[in-house]
């Protein structure tokens, strides 16, 4: 409670001279608020617009937050500046979704010392010690991989031929990038006829991804025998599929099979009409879940260290308008 009416008294000066500029029907902070600093990554992908969407509609004063919130424009710098920041207005908690595991044990501990609980979002860290965060929740993007390959392995099994693939990664060192490339990479050592053409970083951006993507496919002598795309997000599917298309390279059933993560609305569409071959959940509505573990350590209790979110696979055969219309994302 002192952190929260420090917190006030930090902010009464700014309030203040915000007076007359505020909405007369608004209220000043009140100390009895629940003060969260939340460090987003950015705003690459329609994946990472909808987790803010889920947070900023859970932590709102009228469920007794004050949300401070901070989008680092993909840098970890920033991210690194934000936590600094609210550690020095002493928040209540700290919400970070990490743009890659490393790099946080000093920061983590910072906040630890100011006896600021630390809980992660979506992605996870890799620190000395386990205790400099409270606690996680997100996806288990290994689970995500290896759901993904095996599809594949359903799709190629008993071929003879070479299954050719294309692999466009995530950002370098995100839990999302590992872990959906570490099944990839598994995989592709057990099965003698997976042949990984190029691996090609795409940055979880379809600009990036529609770059590279075209350089690649310019720089073959003819028409490449793609088998398989496998994109560690939407916004990649979409670089890709744009990139392809534009070259002549049919996508779907009889062309280049194009696997994606995330299946947002978009990404969906593309598979209910055949353009995309496989999306695999990842589920950003990740807002009550954070609420969860905030309200359990209010309450005195002790949360889970991890907790995973429920996700499936999709097929054009498992989708429908009307189900595309009932996604919140
Ligand atoms: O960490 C989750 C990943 O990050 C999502 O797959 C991607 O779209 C986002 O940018």
């Amino acid at each position: 409670m002192r952190r929260r009416v420090l917190f006030a008294l930090l902010t009464l000066g700014l309030l203040l001279s915000a007076a007359c500029t505020a909405d007369p029907a608004g209220e000043p902070a009140s100390e009895d608020l629940i003060v969260i600093g939340m460090c987003q990554v950015g705003a690459e992908s329609d994946w990472r617009v909808a987790n803010s969407e889920s947070m900023k509609a859970v932590f709102t004063e009228a469920n007794g937050y004050r949300l401070l919130f901070d989008d680092a424009r993909q840098k970890q710098e920033n991210q690194i500046t934000a936590i600094r920041k609210f550690i020095q207005q002493q928040v209540d908690y700290i919400v970070l979704m990490p743009i890659r595991e490393g790099g946080w044990d000093s920061v983590l501990q910072e906040a630890r010392e100011a006896g600021i609980p630390v809980i992660l979002v979506d992605r996870r860290v890799d620190v000395e010690d386990e205790a400099l965060y409270t606690a996680h929740v997100g996806s288990d993007f290994l689970e995500e991989g290896r759901r993904a390959v095996a599809w594949m392995e359903g799709t190629f099994q008993g071929a003879e031929d070479p299954v050719r693939i294309i692999h466009i990664q995530g950002t370098p060192g995100s839990t999302a990038q590992l872990g959906r490339t570490a099944a990839l990479e598994e995989a592709v050592a057990a099965h003698e006829n997976w042949e990984l053409l190029v691996r090609l970083d795409g940055d979880f951006t379809q600009a990036k991804t529609y770059e590279v993507m075209t350089d690649y496919l310019s720089s073959l002598p003819g028409p490449g025998d793609i088998d398989v795309v496998y994109c560690e997000n939407d916004n990649i599917a979409f670089g890709a599929l744009q990139a392809l298309e534009e070259q002549g390279y049919p996508c779907g059933r009889d062309g280049v099979n194009i696997i994606t993560f995330d299946a947002t609305r978009g990404a969906l569409a593309e598979c209910l009409n055949g353009r995309i071959s496989l999306a695999v959940e990842c589920n950003p509505l990740l807002g009550p879940l954070a609420e969860e573990v905030i309200r359990t350590l209010e309450a005195g209790g002790s949360p889970e260290k991890h907790r995973y979110v429920e996700e499936q696979i999709f097929t054009a055969e498992d989708l429908t308008e009307a189900l595309l219309e009932s996604r919140e994302y």
